[in-house]
């Protein structure tokens, strides 16, 4: 677990009416810098943000976020103390334009310059305005996500996939933000893109079948003989 721990999550157990997912998970997240969360489809990695985030009641364990114990606090009560989610589907709300998205991220943000840095960070939101979100490109709209959670001023920002069904050329702008968004604040990044999450991760876990299998500073994940086989179909 890396040291200086802004997120603890100690043996979390969660899933869905009968049928566990997450079993005793402990993942520690400092203040600043890239976790990855990797892992196989079905391994338990949305689940995991779910839970963290609240939308998703834990059956076990607990949370601590920024030394408090967050493990009953409701979901908006987990973002206003600072923890911004964008979720893998459905992270903007297709019939609202593009202005209109970023208007209601903004709106626990008295700060009006906001959606300025955040045109700066992601120009190409900044032509297509008027445009409804549900006809973005699919970068467009992970950029458009990410933005709309950058918004809430998130000091831990959960990001679900942030590159699927993305073109490859973008995927490099959206990996260059989130570099530098990691310098400022924590993130942690599920991501099918290894070398993607490798990049923006200087630590890493590896769950498989809902436990934490492989865990370690992003080269020594990277070189571990076990990686493969739990990334594996
Ligand atoms: N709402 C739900 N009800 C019941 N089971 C669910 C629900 N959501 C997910 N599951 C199951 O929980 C397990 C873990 O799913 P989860 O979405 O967390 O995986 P994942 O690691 O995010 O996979 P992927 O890489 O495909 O996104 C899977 O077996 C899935 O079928
Ligand atoms: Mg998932």
């Amino acid at each position: 677990m890396p040291e200086q721990t802004f997120l603890d999550i100690r043996h979390l157990d969660a899933g869905y009416g009968r049928s566990q997912v997450l079993f005793d998970v402990n993942i520690g997240i400092p203040w600043r810098g890239g976790v990855a969360v990797l892992g196989r489809n079905g391994a338990g990695k949305t689940t995991l943000m779910k839970t963290i985030v609240g939308e998703l009641a834990s059956s076990q364990g607990e949370l601590f976020f920024d030394g408090r114990d967050i493990t009953r606090r409701r979901t908006e009560e987990r973002v206003r103390s600072g923890i911004g989610y964008v979720p893998q589907e459905h992270s903007v709300f297709a019939r609202l334009s593009v202005r209109d998205n970023l208007a209601v991220g903004s709106l626990t943000n008295s700060d009006t310059s906001a959606v300025d840095r955040v045109l700066e960070i992601f120009p190409k939101l900044g032509q297509r305005l008027d445009q409804p979100a549900g006809t973005l490109s699919g970068g467009e709209r992970k950029m458009l996500a990410i933005g709309r959670a950058m918004l809430g001023n998130p000091k831990l920002l959960l990001l679900d996939e942030p590159t699927e069904g993305v073109w490859i050329g973008v995927i490099e702008e959206i990996t260059e933000r989130l570099i530098e968004l990691a310098k400022s604040i924590a993130v942690v990044i599920v991501e099918q893109h290894l070398d993607l999450a490798l990049r923006v991760a200087d630590y890493a876990y590896v769950l498989d079948r809902g436990r934490v299998a492989l865990q370690g500073g992003a080269g020594e994940v990277r070189n571990d003989p076990e990686l493969l086989r739990y990334l594996a179909p």
